[in-house]
């Protein structure tokens, strides 16, 4: 099935132009962020190093900054960009349909 997998997290109103916002889909925290020029991306919410939550942090040239030890993350790929954190992070598809934001969350 085409949609498979495919779940409304957020309303487009609900993460702010340069803002990071929070969702659960089951276990998975999920951080959503609305880049400037109106571009939406998704990757876990819970940084690669240690456990904090990306949406507490900084979102800035389309990286998240880690609030705990600063490291940065690239919001498109999910690729760490310094240290200490040394694995990317997991991204999910998303897409905007009307007013809604759907991410893919694998099964
Ligand atoms: S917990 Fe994110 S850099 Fe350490």
């Amino acid at each position: 099935m085409a949609d498979a997998g495919w779940v409304r997290v957020a309303g487009v109103a609900d993460v702010a132009e340069g803002q990071v916002h929070a969702v659960r889909v089951g276990e998975r925290e999920i951080a959503l962020y609305h880049l400037p020029g109106g571009d939406f991306r998704a990757t876990d919410n819970i940084c690669s190093h240690e456990y904090a939550q990306l949406s507490d942090g900084w979102l800035e040239d389309g990286c998240i900054e880690c609030p705990l030890h600063a490291a940065r993350f690239d919001v498109r790929t999910g690729k760490a960009l310094c240290a200490p954190a040394e694995t990317d992070l997991q991204v999910y598809e998303l897409k905007v349909n009307g007013n809604d934001l759907l991410v893919r969350v694998p099964g």
